[in-house]
């Protein structure tokens, strides 16, 4: 979603600003602008449609040199992503940057139209503007004034960064519900929607809370509450390096995060199980034994890849836990009139920790009485200031806005609470414990090990790339692993893809299979292993090209493979009809190691990332940054 970088000091800017919304593309945008204080006291305005690199045309064209600005990168919500639409927006002396989205927008613009306003863009953000404009012409006392009396008027979501022609050197910033950050150096301030914008410049940050004002100037920073009273807020030092933030050698941010993902799990694990290995120490989730054993039932609240991993987080903690679990989607249960109380334990998962339906579905349960406990990947994220208890994933930097180390970084976060809750509660056994424990602490090599073998995947893909339409198929804990691939296919490479439960292919999409139809079958060796087999001979024998995912040496699979192979090789009429016989074509088979059931989603998703990776790759996409979609989604 919209990035945001600010700038005060005695640097060109506007370097520091392009680097810094470089570093902020993750996010999703399509359109990008800046703004910089000229020498003449006034502010000037570059915007274009499109990447970066046309942004640096336009300012090759038109240079833009000082010493103070802000710079934009704009994910459209209202109004088309051209240039009139893109930010920054002026009204009068006033110039801003704004993310989120102003609710009241269109009460907020007949209001304004009545007293002669004439509106340049479609934008909700433009709004923003005129009102402090005209808080400006009514008299405050300074910007900062402007922009505390504006903001009143507005509902919704809204980071802003916001200069005026009447006061140089300075910045005004303000926030609710969307993230920024604020850092200062020696002669220079600095803000941002998020770290890794302004990272190479400074050490340490500042965390804007909701409702505050800053004032960013080359001498320091003031914050001030919704009254104008001054915050005092101390700096958090920054921990992740820039060189994480590379792409490291690799083609893509994805590709990169894929093959960091043993070490992501190690980060996750480490410091985690007992030295007796039976047990998982979690402090910082908050939970005492005491309040482990009052409660009554898990809730999972989460969105996109975060809840495929939450749905997986139920198996386990019926499973293992021995608690009640449900999983929710944000954006459903904050208006669903959900019932919370006290005896909930509501687990909000999020690798940004900044999603808007997230964050207020986790609210309305704390209010409600329920304990919350967050698994985030970035440090002093919203989700994790809102909750009880925080399980960081230590993944490092997510780049890619195709969530893949931090989905499996989630993963092994929920096992582990899963087995803490099961121990305190007594519903696991230590030795049990010890050896779910045990294989979990193998995956990061387990992972590694598909990743040296994985070349045939990229041949799997080179078969199917062209293709309309893809199922993927899986029982039990494979369920949600479908889930994730099929929306990992489809926001990557744009191929239509569906996850299902096995089980209820027949209750449906059985229909749509055909000669034409890849698809994938996840049939690890577990307690589903035989019933998967079922399903997938029901699909080869409608002639689906199979793509099959299972542990090593699986002996019934080899087989019937074989069987199938021999079936294309020599398709001569003498075989049974195709009603009672597999069809004939290929089977492709994905080995993973040999695991323990918990621990399954951990590897057969791995494969899947890389299937979607290069199935991407071979129809062109934009893999990093692939259209319409966001890394953080901090709007509704
Ligand atoms: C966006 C991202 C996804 C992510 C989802 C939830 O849609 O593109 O990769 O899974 O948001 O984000 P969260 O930060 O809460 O995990």
């Amino acid at each position: 979603m919209c990035g945001i970088v600010a700038y005060v000091g005695d640097r060109d800017c506007t370097p520091i600003l392009v680097g810094g919304l470089k570093r902020l593309e993750y996010r999703g945008y399509d359109s990008s602008g800046l703004a910089v204080r000229t020498q003449d006291g006034g502010i000037e305005v570059v915007r274009s449609v499109g990447k970066l690199q046309r942004l640096e045309a336009a300012l090759a064209a038109h240079p833009l040199f000082g010493t103070d600005g802000i710079g934009h990168t704009r994910w459209a919500t209202h109004g088309r992503p051209n240039e009139t639409n893109a930010h920054p927006h002026a009204a009068g002396s006033v110039v801003l940057v704004h993310n989120g989205i102003v609710e009241n927008h269109v009460a907020l613009r007949a209001e304004l139209e009545a007293e002669g306003v004439r509106f340049a863009s479609e934008t909700d953000t433009e709004v923003l503007a005129h009102l402090i404009a005209k808080a400006v012409d009514g008299g405050a006392p300074n910007l900062e004034t402007a922009v505390r009396r504006a903001i009143t008027r507005v509902q919704g979501s809204y980071a802003l960064a916001v200069m005026s022609t009447k006061e140089r050197g300075k910045i005004v910033v303000a926030k609710n519900d969307s993230p920024l950050i604020l850092a200062h150096n020696e002669g220079e301030a600095f803000a941002a929607s998020d770290i890794p914008a302004i990272l190479p410049h400074v050490p340490e940050v500042l965390i804007l809370e909701d409702g505050e004002v800053a004032t960013l100037e080359r001498a320091g920073i003031t914050i001030t509450d919704a009254n104008g009273e001054r915050v005092v807020r101390q700096p958090h030092r920054v921990s992740w390096s820039l060189v994480e933030s590379g792409k490291g050698g690799f083609k893509h941010y994805m590709l990169k995060e894929i093959h960091e993902q043993p070490r992501a799990l190690e980060h996750t694990i480490r410091g985690r199980i007992s030295s007796d290995g039976g047990d998982v120490v979690l402090p910082e989730s908050g939970l005492t034994p005491e309040t482990a054993k009052e409660i009554r039932r898990v809730c999972f609240i989460a969105c996109g890849s975060s809840s495929n991993a939450a749905l997986t987080g139920r198996y386990w903690m019926e499973q293992l836990g021995g608690v009640r679990a449900s999983v929710e989607v944000g954006s459903e249960v904050r208006y669903r009139d959900a019932i919370f109380g006290p005896e909930d334990l509501v687990v909000a998962i999020s690798q940004s920790g900044e999603t808007a339906d997230t964050l207020a579905a986790l609210r309305t349960a704390r209010e409600a009485g329920a304990r919350v406990l967050a698994i985030v990947n970035v440090r002093d994220s919203a989700i994790a200031r809102a909750s009880d208890g925080v399980l960081y994933t230590h993944a490092g930097p997510e780049v890619a806005v195709a969530s893949t180390k931090c989905f499996t970084a989630q993963l092994a976060a929920l096992l582990l609470l899963a087995v803490h809750v099961g121990r305190t509660r007594g519903s696991l056994s230590h030795a049990e414990g010890r050896r779910i424990l045990e294989a979990l602490k193998r995956v990061p090599g387990q992972v590694r090990t598909i990743l040296a073998n994985a070349r045939g995947v990229r041949g799997i893909a080179k078969k199917h790339h062209q293709s309309k339409s893809m199922l993927v198929l899986g029982r039990g804990p494979s369920y949600p692993v479908a889930l994730e691939t099929a929306l990992k296919v489809k926001e990557i490479s744009y191929i239509h893809a569906e996850g299902y439960a096995a089980g209820e292919m027949k209750h449906g999409p059985i229909a749509l299979v055909d000669e034409t139809m890849p698809v994938v079958v996840l049939c690890p060796q577990d307690r589903h292993h035989d019933k998967t087999l079922s399903n997938m001979q029901e699909v080869m024998a409608r002639g689906a090209k199979i793509i099959v995912v299972c542990t090593k040496d699986d002996a019934e699979l080899t087989a019937m493979a074989a069987v199938r192979a021999r079936l294309a090789a020599s398709p001569d009429g003498s075989e049974p009809p195709p009603s009672s016989r597999p069809h004939p074509g290929n089977v492709d088979v994905i080995e993973i190691p040999d695991a323990r059931s918990e621990v399954l989603p951990l590897l057969t998703v791995v494969p899947m990332q890389l299937l979607s990776y290069n199935l991407a790759l071979l129809q062109g996409r934009d893999v990093d940054q692939p259209r319409n979609l966001a890394k953080t989604v901090t709007v509704e």
